[in-house]
């Protein structure tokens, strides 16, 4: 079966689609370099090398992405979902959550505060340097409405992806039915719509689009 390009789903149904049409070998080693508690892989075959930055987590190693502590050519798959929120969702007073769960901090780690984009060259750089030739990028990437501005993080993780001359293949929207169902006062006098969706995003360390 041919997968279409929206899935209303969860980010573990994503997954093994885009694993089954972009990666063709059997048992591919995975790094997850955001892996939190790992949600993303609940109920699925397989086991990542779990990395994250926050040392309290369970983890095989703690790094950062855009320093890996790994020698090149390591991995098949590299899967990456780095902090989408604005820095201001972990301020004082907003919502404490988005820390624990989303590694949002008040102090940015590297950020302008509105978006992640400026991680996305340096975290690219390394995950050329750590994939195996042809492997794979993972992305999921969250375009977000911040200070009544538009980001646009998928545009800017393209645009990264294309300097450093590794290829954007496809990319799935994934409309969670259970997210983005938040609601708050504080969003009385936004003026765009409300995103329901986050883009997987995948790349390719080589010319090629398709895998053999
Ligand atoms: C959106 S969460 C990932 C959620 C995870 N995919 C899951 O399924 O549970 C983002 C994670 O990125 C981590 N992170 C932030 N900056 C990082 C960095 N420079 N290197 C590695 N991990 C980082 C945070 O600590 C946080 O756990």
């Amino acid at each position: 079966m041919r997968h279409k390009s929206v899935l209303i789903g969860k980010d573990n149904e994503a997954i093994p689609i885009l694993l089954q049409i972009h990666c063709s070998i059997e048992n591919p080693l995975i790094l997850d370099c955001t892996y939190n508690t790992g949600k993303m892989w609940k109920g699925l075959n397989y086991n990542p090398h779990r990395m994250d930055i926050n040392p309290k987590l369970d983890l095989d190693t703690v790094g950062d992405f855009s320093n890996m502590p790994f020698e090149n050519e390591s991995f098949d798959v590299i899967v990456f979902d780095p902090p989408h929120l604005p820095t201001h969702a972990a301020s004082e007073n907003s919502s404490k959550i988005w820390e624990k769960c989303y590694g949002i901090t008040s102090q940015g780690i590297g950020r302008d505060g509105d978006n992640v984009i400026d991680l996305f060259l340096p975290f690219l750089k390394e995950a050329k340097r750590v994939l195996k030739k042809d492997g794979i990028i993972l992305a999921k990437i969250a375009d977000l409405v911040h200070n009544h501005r538009q980001q646009w993080q998928q545009v800017d993780f393209v645009n990264a992806v294309r300097s450093l001359n590794m290829t954007p293949c496809d990319m799935l929207i994934k409309c969670d039915p259970s997210a983005g169902n938040l609601t708050s006062s504080k969003w009385e006098n936004v003026k765009h719509l409300r995103k329901a969706h986050c883009y997987w995003i995948v790349v390719r360390n080589s010319n090629k689009c398709e895998c053999k």
